[in-house]
């Protein structure tokens, strides 16, 4: 008997899955090891704890959010199991992965809504302000040369150009895109990207710095829409930094990937938004539209990428991570 205890002891302690047992008032009597590491605290700190105060009154389940101490984001599951005599075992089973897939699966499915959505009204909107402006220009040429009126017409013209670009990004987002995948090197759309920003760089007074690897990268991808990502997270970075700063991009290769790495000493991003930044018409700019990153996510995962960040009070990391290709 004693050797069984001694076994069963042995196998809670490296089981993979958190379980702490409570006596009648809730109090933990016993938590193994993956229950403590769950609860990010050392061996013993369970002790003093109630199941009570982790919310599980009657028989039930909870998803927690948890940080350990490793300051990693865990996902758990405690689910309370009753014995007898009032005593509780608390399983805690780590669901990160699955936490981390369905969210990932409502980003897909809300862009894919909002995508059908904006091409339909954009599409209704296209015709009638090509009319608009056709009739706008043939009242200018109506118009005599040094008429102050000109003026007014012009503006309008200017504004239908505005709403066009906006309607394009529009298109943009919904179109179920063809990817043109050829062999491209990284470092080149890096550089002409940069090359793209530089006007808006030098207003901000921000300075932007390039490092490559001495080796070139090749991923196998669209240039023109891995340029596109890269733009919209460029002008995110500088516009973060209104009053100067510095940009750094770093060319990575990290094993079956390369890395391409934006950084920016801006004002970083609050906490409380970071869940949303990728969302369609997530914006905290007065003149933004919110769709670059929504956009920029879906790209990159048609290319098998990811983009992710990392953001502080002095700045914010953007990491678009590609597979490297010469290959296939
Ligand atoms: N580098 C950054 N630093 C700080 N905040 C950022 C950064 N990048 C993105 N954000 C935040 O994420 C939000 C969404 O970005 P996104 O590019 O999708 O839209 P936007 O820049 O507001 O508008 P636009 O459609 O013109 O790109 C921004 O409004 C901003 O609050
Ligand atoms: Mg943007």
């Amino acid at each position: 008997m004693d050797m069984d205890r001694k076994v069963l002891s042995e196998v809670l302690e490296c089981l993979p899955t958190g379980v702490m047992l409570a006596d009648e008032s809730g109090a933990v009597t016993y938590a193994n090891r993956a229950a403590h590491e769950y609860m990010g605290v050392d061996g013993g700190g369970l002790g003093g704890v109630n199941i009570r105060d982790i919310v599980l009154h009657g028989s039930g389940r909870k998803d927690l959010m948890i940080r350990t101490k490793g300051d990693e984001r865990l996902t758990v599951r405690l689910t309370r199991i009753p014995l007898s005599g009032g005593c509780a075992a608390v399983v805690l089973t780590d669901i990160s992965e699955i936490h981390r897939l369905q969210q990932e699966l409502l980003k897909m499915d809300r862009l894919a809504s909002v995508g059908e959505l904006t091409s339909g009204i954009a599409h209704e909107i296209r015709n009638p302000l090509a009319g608009i402006k056709t009739t706008a220009q043939a009242l200018k040429a109506e118009i005599p040369e040094n008429d102050h009126r000109t003026a007014y017409v012009d503006r309008i013209v200017m504004e239908i150009d505005r709403l066009n670009k906006l309607l394009m990004s529009f298109f943009d987002f919904a179109r179920p895109r063809e990817l043109s995948l050829r062999s491209c090197d990284l470092k080149k759309v890096i550089e002409d990207t940069v090359f793209t920003v530089q006007d808006l760089a030098r207003k901000n007074r921000v300075q932007i710095m390039e490092f490559y690897p001495p080796r070139g990268l090749t991923v196998k991808a669209d240039p023109g829409l891995v340029q596109q990502v890269l733009m919209n997270v460029f002008i995110n970075a500088l516009q973060a930094m209104p009053s100067g700063g510095r940009m750094e991009v770093h060319l990575l290769e990290n094993g079956p990937l390369a890395n391409v790495e934006v950084r920016d000493t801006g004002r970083g991003i609050p906490e409380d938004l970071r869940g949303r930044i990728f969302d369609p018409f997530f914006t905290t700019k007065p003149k933004g539209v919110g769709l670059g990153l929504s956009i920029s996510y879906r790209l990159i995962k048609m290319h098998s990428g990811t983009i992710s960040f990392v953001s502080g009070p002095s700045g914010t990391v953007f990491t678009i991570s590609l597979p490297k290709g010469a290959g296939k």
